[in-house]
């Protein structure tokens, strides 16, 4: 797991932004796509890079981590309207290539399968986007979700309705249940790139990366993973005993050594 400490959430979204182009000039790049607050500065980057520097997003394929179940389709709050509108509608990458759990399903579980399905028929993700929860969860997965789930529908925390209500007329119009990509999906993406900024997330972070692999905190299953990028601010970064050690780390990266 490499650990990236930026002075401000500006540089996250910069760094963020790096590692994302990185994949997708390698392309044809799957891309793994997260909603929430934290990669909105990263979305913003990419499509400035896509405006000034013609980065091309023509040849990738997305997915996003999660749904909410029972909210109408088109409704803007859905999490396929939130990832056209925030990035995917101001870049050249085409509609019918930005995938998502539906969660307006009939059979919710025949199309968690579905969805599972077209991941493994588009290869796989290449690099996935994560936000982290403040109860430690990655996608929906709240905890105590199995380290080894697969998409699936997930009843959401009180706190992560309240956490989510800013974005809603009250906490009542939060859906309570949600589809989402399993830890065990999401730990099959081959690049991991978690962000988190400000002091509310230092705590799940520390317990992410240097705390004990258990289910309780959810996104501590990255552990496993060998191909994990850590990018947080000094805020986030600020509960993490081994900060010095991370800085240390970065200050002497081997050239060419790409996140
Ligand atoms: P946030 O959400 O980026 O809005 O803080 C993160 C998450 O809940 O995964």
């Amino acid at each position: 797991m490499e650990i990236v400490i930026r002075p401000t959430p500006a540089d996250v979204a910069t760094t963020a932004a790096d590692v994302v182009a990185d994949h997708v000039r390698r392309g044809p790049a799957v891309l793994g796509l997260a909603t929430g607050s934290t990669p909105l500065a990263t979305y913003q980057e990419l499509i400035r890079r896509h405006r000034d520097e013609g980065l091309s997003f023509a040849d990738c394929v997305s997915f996003n981590l999660d749904e909410y179940v029972g909210l109408p389709k088109g409704h803007p709050e859905s999490y396929r309207e939130v990832i056209r509108k925030e990035f995917t509608a101001h870049v050249d990458l085409p509609d019918a290539k930005v995938e998502g759990p539906d969660g307006t399903a009939a059979d919710i579980a025949a199309e968690a399968q579905r969805y599972e399905d077209a991941i493994k028929a588009a290869g796989g993700v290449d690099v996935q986007l994560l936000g982290i929860g403040t109860d430690g969860h990655i996608g929906f997965n709240e905890p105590v979700s199995s380290l080894a789930s697969r998409t699936r529908i997930k009843t959401l925390t009180t706190q992560t309705r309240e956490d989510n209500a800013r974005f809603f007329a009250s906490i009542d119009e939060v859906p309570i249940h949600v589809l989402t990509q399993g830890l065990g999906t999401i730990s099959e993406a081959r690049h991991l790139l978690l962000l988190a900024t400000g002091e509310g997330k230092a705590e799940a972070i520390a317990a992410t990366v240097e705390g004990p692999v258990a289910a309780i905190n959810p996104a501590s299953v990255l552990q496993f993973h060998p191909h994990v990028t850590v990018v947080v601010d000094e805020a986030a970064a600020s509960r993490l005993r081994l900060k010095d050690y991370y800085v240390h780390v970065l200050a002497n990266k081997p050239a060419n050594q790409p996140f």
